[in-house]
């Protein structure tokens, strides 16, 4: 029986295909091109994506910047996205806004100016784009909302977008509206003509970072609208759009892509959607969130960057292989070629997009990603078939005369875990303007007449190594251009260097949470303000830090211990708090929210004064001190077992820190 079967299918293959013989596909430029195409780029931000990067020593903070920005050498990114930084939570990490208050203005905070200057250095072309996650308090007015006050939104973005040029030279070219959340036409329009009326005409508004619904049908009902309108962003689209957004007949880009883990099947998604992007929906950019994983890899969604660098300590960075899927496209196209309108599927499965300057040049993409080496963490994928292949290109129009290409190839080689990614073969030599790929699963090729490309590299970086054990920050000593300290991962609330010129003392230079008001979220911040830092895998340890309140009678400021979780999951956060408050009380509790008290008692804490706290956990037992003297002991804790140490107040309140001190799992 299964003989019979088996003899069936054999006479089933010799019937309808033929081994030896190769499927056919024409580059032709003959009856037009196809649409421009705008460039492959990373997304730093939403949230705080990028914020162990900066705490890299030299050389190793330049070569990961090289590996991301510089061209003919990795990604060779043609677009950075940033987010305006809403003082809020926005996935990682909350990033500062250059207004925390209405009267206040600074456009050197955070990291992302510096960000976009090391990219405009490394490749003067490279497209940046702006967009809001979040917005400070005051924008809402105290409501959740950005709208109600639009005019005031629009001012308050296109003030980044000129401090962006006044303090950095820097030439925002697109700005966003909210991402993933409710636009307001109302408000785009306003937008529109802010920045008009600000000598913007040059920057142009994409709308809305969400899905192709319910923007493209707004764009369609009014024309105004639609002329403020330049390109029609949607998140995640699983490589498809819709009929609506393509009469539009504006660019369509997938400005939010990838999210997924950046192992091996990481770098197939990202080869998939960057072909497929274009052959399925037409899209013209594909932006990656997020840009580089700098970011502690227990928050959410870790590792999920086109490399990995979360570890500033040890100066151990991971140019893993998205970095070289996207060298693929970025390093033999650039923004303003045009896509040939021959690309799409090919035979047994995989896809193939061509792109030209209109002078001659021509690259050719092949990806034969299949199914479960291409998974990305959404859209779910539906089933479809990879095999092996013969692939015939014929060049036509005025490719008919090239000579040579160059080749460039990746093998997953899933099989043996050995993959080879970005590697140069021999130029294939064209006799009749035709050339036939042996095509296995789970590849890559770029064949091009551009000859610039190279796979760039540096000596291997320092090993990997945890968070050291003990670590002291008093504040005095600052990188510029930061306003952070090093290593802390501001969660809810905004922490600063401050300098206090009128103290006499030891305080001049502190950290301090500068939040009066809750943000315009994007997540759900806590209602507590935290910033942790370490190791999450940290058991044992102790936590020291002076603590300045600047709230009298309802302040509140507390050090911790083993806390188990940042990000969008922050309000829900354990571990060990110990609290003072300005009413001469303290507090220890299992939880940021407060719900669970394991002690507490009088202190003699006020606001206005320094103080000194210090909390220790081993094993089952916690004990604090104040000034030195102990305050209270052998309180128990069961869960969390570990975590990262923190520091935070009890409300969006002004308070310092000053001397920090970890000492962990001696
Ligand atoms: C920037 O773009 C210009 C014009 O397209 C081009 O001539 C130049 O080579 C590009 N520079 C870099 C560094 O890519
Ligand atoms: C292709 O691009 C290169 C620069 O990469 C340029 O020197 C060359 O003239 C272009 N045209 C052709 C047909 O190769
Ligand atoms: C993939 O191939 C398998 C085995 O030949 C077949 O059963 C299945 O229907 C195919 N799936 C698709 C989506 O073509
Ligand atoms: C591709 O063509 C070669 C002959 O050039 C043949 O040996 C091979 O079996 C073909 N592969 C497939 C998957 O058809
Ligand atoms: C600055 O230091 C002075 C002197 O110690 C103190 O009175 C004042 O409260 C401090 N202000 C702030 C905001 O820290
Ligand atoms: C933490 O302390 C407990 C109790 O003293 C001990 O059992 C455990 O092994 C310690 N953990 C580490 C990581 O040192």
């Amino acid at each position: 029986m299964e003989q019979r079967a088996t003899a069936l299918f054999v006479l089933f293959l010799s019937l309808f295909l033929d081994f030896s013989s190769s499927q056919n596909y024409v580059l032709n430029d003959k009856d037009g091109l196809g649409r421009v195409f705008d460039g492959i780029g990373g997304l730093s931000g939403g949230g705080a994506t990028s914020r162990l990067l900066v705490n890299y020593a030299e050389p190793y903070r330049s070569q990961i910047l090289d590996y991301l920005f510089k061209p003919n050498f990795g990604a060779s990114l043609h677009i950075l996205k940033v987010e305006i930084g809403g003082d809020a939570q926005t996935t990682d990490g909350t990033e500062p806004s250059h207004m925390h208050y209405e009267n206040d203005q600074n456009y050197f905070r955070g990291y992302e100016w510096w960000l976009m200057k090391e990219a405009k250095k490394r490749n003067p072309n490279i497209t940046l784009i702006g967009l809001p996650w979040a917005f400070p308090g005051w924008v809402g007015n105290g409501k959740n909302w950005p709208y109600d006050f639009p005019d005031i939104t629009a001012a308050y973005v296109v003030n980044w977008i000129l401090g962006a040029k006044q303090y950095h030279d820097l030439d925002i070219e697109y700005v966003g509206i909210w991402n993933e959340r409710s636009y307001n036409s109302k408000y785009i329009k306003l937008l529109r003509y802010t920045l008009d009326k600000s000598g913007l005409e040059r920057v142009r508004i994409i709308a809305s970072d969400n899905l192709w619904e319910p923007i493209t049908l707004s764009l369609m009902l009014d024309p105004e609208l639609n002329r403020a309108v330049d390109v029609i962003g949607a998140h995640y689209p699983g490589t498809n759009t819709v009929m609506e957004a393509l009469k539009t007949q504006k660019k369509l880009w997938s400005s939010e892509d990838y999210s997924t883990f950046n192992d091996e099947v990481g770098g197939g998604c990202w080869a998939r959607i960057l072909n497929q992007n274009y052959v399925n929906g037409l899209m013209t950019a594909t932006i990656s969130w997020n840009l580089v994983a700098s970011y502690y890899e227990e928050l959410p969604f870790g590792r999920d960057g086109l490399m990995t660098a979360e570890e500033p300590w040890s100066g151990n960075y991971v140019v893993e292989s998205p970095i070289w899927i996207t060298a693929h496209t970025t390093q033999f196209s650039q923004p303003g070629w045009s896509y040939l309108q021959t690309v799409g599927h090919l035979a047994q499965g995989g896809s193939y997009v061509a792109l030209t300057d209109r002078k001659g040049n021509l690259t050719v993409v092949i990806e034969t990603m299949t199914h479960d080496h291409s998974v990305c963490i959404r859209p779910p994928l539906l089933p479809f078939n990879v095999t092996a292949q013969n692939a015939t290109f014929q060049l036509k129009g005025s490719f008919v005369s090239i000579k040579e290409l160059q080749v460039w190839r990746s093998q997953f080689n899933f099989k043996t875990k050995k993959p080879s990614f970005f590697e140069k073969l021999t130029p294939l030599k064209l006799s009749d303007g035709t050339f036939t790929l042996n095509l296995a699963e789970d590849e890559v090729y770029t064949l091009t007449t551009v000859k610039t490309g190279q796979k760039g590299s540096y000596p291997n970086p320092p090993p990997s190594a945890r968070f050291p054990k003990v670590y002291k920050d008093d504040f005095n000593v600052r990188t510029p251009p930061f306003s952070e300290a090093p290593d802390f991962a501001d969660q809810t609330g905004v922490f600063e260097y401050y300098v206090n010129l009128t103290d006499p003392g030891p305080h001049v230079f502190t950290l301090r949470q500068v939040l009066t008001q809750r943000p315009v979220t994007w997540a759900t911040d806590a209602d507590q303000t935290i910033s942790v830092i370490g190791d999450y895998q940290w058991q044992n340890v102790t936590v020291t830090c002076d603590v300045f309140m600047e709230k009298v009678k309802t302040g509140g400021v507390f050090i911790a211990a083993r806390v188990d979780k940042g990000g969008q999951s922050v309000r829900s956060a354990k571990g060990v708090f110990f609290w003072v408050f300005a009413d001469g009380t303290y507090k220890v509790t299992n939880d940021l929210a407060g719900q669970t008290v394991l002690a507490e008692g009088q202190s003699g804490t006020r606001a206005y004064g320094w103080h000194t706290l210090s909390l220790t956990v081993q094993g089952q037992y916690a004990s604090g001190k104040l000034n030195g003297y102990p305050l209270w002991k052998k309180a128990v804790v069961l869960t969390p077992k570990n975590g990262w140490a923190a520091i935070g107040t009890h409300s969006y309140e002004l308070a310092q820190f000053d001397n920090f001190a970890v000492e962990a799992d001696k």
